[in-house]
């Protein structure tokens, strides 16, 4: 396994938000992951890049532990994260934000390559790379959010609302990208997604998270055939 999450208890303070957490993401693999506003998915991915501690558990990387490493080791040991919202600096161009990802990479020529496959990967992008980043639509920032993840090279990518404001084609077609890039690159992502039937159509693997708890896992499609699951999450 690429990602191994094993037992981890997470808590602001005295308030425990994740309780025992067991997951995986093998390379190769889309896995997604779902759960209501305030079920911890976003503390879930902080912790695994390293920006927030846990009170216990373990992550590992290839069987590597990083549970006591900064973020920038992590980073540098294969795991990417596109934070919720995407976090663009809105004055700076689409390049520079791109580049930014690849800020631990000292091969300067092998990063030119990596940054022209991102333009041929996310071509609207291409098109707009002097453009300040806050004048990009909702669905090319997400684009360009996700080509800096992948401009570290990551092993794993951590992907926080992958549809946050965007109209459901455009979320298809990000997870169709999304999917190619990974065959490509051979990686593993984790992505946290509000649409869960989109989620567990386009996943491997889905996990639902309630209340700091994983309740259900399982493949993508035992996940949308599960009766309760279509009934909580789906309304139908
Ligand atoms: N920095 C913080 N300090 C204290 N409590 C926090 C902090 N960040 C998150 N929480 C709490 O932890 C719980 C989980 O929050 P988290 O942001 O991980 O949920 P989420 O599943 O990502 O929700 P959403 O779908 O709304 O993004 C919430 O109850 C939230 O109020
Ligand atoms: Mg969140």
């Amino acid at each position: 396994m690429t990602l191994v999450v094993k037992d981890l208890n997470v808590a602001y303070g005295d308030t425990q938000v994740l309780w025992d957490i067991n997951i995986s993401v093998a390379k190769g693999e889309v896995i997604a992951l779902v759960g209501s506003n305030g079920a911890g998915k976003t503390t879930l991915l902080r912790t695994i890049s390293g920006l927030n501690r846990p009170k216990s558990g373990q992550i590992s990387i290839n069987g590597q532990d990083l549970t006591q490493a900064t973020p920038a080791q992590r980073v540098r040991l294969g795991v990417a994260h596109v934070p919720e919202g995407r976090q663009l600096f809105a004055g700076l161009g689409v390049r520079e934000n791109i580049l930014i990802g690849a800020y631990l990479r000292t091969a300067g020529q092998e990063v030119r390559r990596d940054l022209d496959f991102m333009f041929e990967t996310f071509p609207e992008v291409a098109a707009r790379r002097n453009q300040q980043a806050g004048t990009l639509s909702g669905g090319e920032q997400q684009m360009v959010a996700l080509a800096r993840g992948l401009m570290s090279r990551p092993q794993v990518l951590l992907i926080d609302e992958l549809s946050l404001g965007l109209a459901p084609v455009v979320v298809e077609k990000l997870f169709n990208l999304i999917r190619n890039v990974q065959k490509e690159l051979g990686i593993g992502v984790l992505v946290v997604e509000q649409d869960v039937e989109m989620a567990f159509e386009m996943a491997d693997r889905g996990y639902i998270l309630d209340t700091g708890m994983i309740v259900k896992e399982g493949r993508g499609e035992e996940l949308l055939g599960d009766d309760a699951i279509r009934k909580a999450y789906l309304g139908i």
